[in-house]
């Protein structure tokens, strides 16, 4: 019932600033795989057949990487790199991928709206560029999100289970749980302090939204900065029509802040066969000894 897909990637990035000044923080790599990689994968594996990504100004890089390298195949061919030719062409034939490029970056809801021509009134689902989310289980959230649209016929946020005390960095909600995962939502609050948070459900960065999505957000004022935020026209929406939430079994990366992007690449370095081995016990080291012994230490060892 949903085939098309919407990953908004056109936000400036400033809390990843210097890096992200020349490149998208979407093409930043977990080891060496693009965020975006990952996102595009999972609307795949979940049965997505047309990806449409929100690009904006310097965010090119993201539309070569699904491009066709005529030159890089060439080389890798000549050179007999066999599996690395079969890697790089699997990226370009993963999808059908589509591009608008968002002409100011004034928030992630007006970055949605630059969708409303290419779903034609389809619900459609909405990965984060800048969100990897892991399922516990085989299902990708995307596709679990999606079964659930087949049931209840409403827009659906994936929310994942975040500690009390860190409410305040997240969109939380607030809703009554019908059924177990799957709450009715009442409303959204953005970082309210743990006191004042109604959960501690937090959005998740994957969405199902329908068409009527698309009326809310042009009726919702821009905020402080001039952004045109996609929960206060939740928010509106929630008010007037049915809208759930569903409770992710998995993680949230949200490589778009330093600390998550260093945790996300440690966590997946453990999990690579061809690296776990010799990267664990690199850290193991790290964390043994104290950061003045292994100064001294790498000094003296060429003196041996
Ligand atoms: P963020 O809320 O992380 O905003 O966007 P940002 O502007 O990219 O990053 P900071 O806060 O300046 O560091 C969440 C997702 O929405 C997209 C981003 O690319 C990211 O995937 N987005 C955000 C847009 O597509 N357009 C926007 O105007 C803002």
């Amino acid at each position: 019932m949903i085939s098309k897909a919407v990953i908004p990637a056109a936000g400036l990035g400033t809390r990843f600033l210097p890096a992200t000044k020349a490149q998208p923080k979407e093409m930043l790599p977990i080891i060496d795989t693009p965020v975006i990689q990952f996102v595009v994968e999972e609307a795949v594996r979940s049965g997505i057949e047309d990806v449409l990504i929100i690009t904006g100004r310097g965010k090119r890089a993201i539309n070569d990487h699904f491009d066709r390298s005529f030159e890089l195949e060439a080389y890798l061919n000549q050179r007999e790199h066999h599996d690395l030719l079969r890697q790089i062409r699997n990226i370009s034939e993963l999808v059908e991928l589509f591009s608008v490029r968002q002409k100011e970056q004034r928030g992630l809801g007006d970055a949605i709206r630059y969708a409303q021509q290419h779903v034609n009134n389809e619900p459609f689902a909405v990965l984060l560029g800048d969100t990897i989310v892991e399922s516990d289980n085989d299902k990708p959230v995307t596709q679990q999100l999606m079964h659930l649209y087949a049931d209840v016929r409403a827009p659906i946020i994936a929310v994942e289970e975040v500690p009390r005390d860190k409410v305040s960095r997240y969109g939380i909600i607030a809703g009554k749980e019908v059924e177990k995962g799957l709450y009715r939502l009442d409303r959204l609050v953005e970082k309210p302090s743990p006191e004042k948070a109604p959960t501690n459900l937090a959005i998740a960065g994957r969405y199902i939204l329908t068409a009527q999505i698309f009326g809310y957000l042009e009726h919702t004022p821009p905020g402080k900065l001039g952004e045109i935020q996609l929960t206060d026209a939740l928010n509106t929406m929630a008010r007037h029509e049915q809208v759930y939430a569903w409770r992710i079994a998995g993680r949230r990366y949200d490589i778009g802040n330093r600390l998550d992007y260093l945790k996300t690449t440690v966590e997946f370095a453990l999990r690579r066969k061809d690296l776990a081995e010799d990267f664990r016990a690199f850290l193991r080291d790290v964390l043994r000894e104290p950061r003045g012994r292994r100064k001294t230490r790498a000094r003296s060892a060429p003196r041996k």
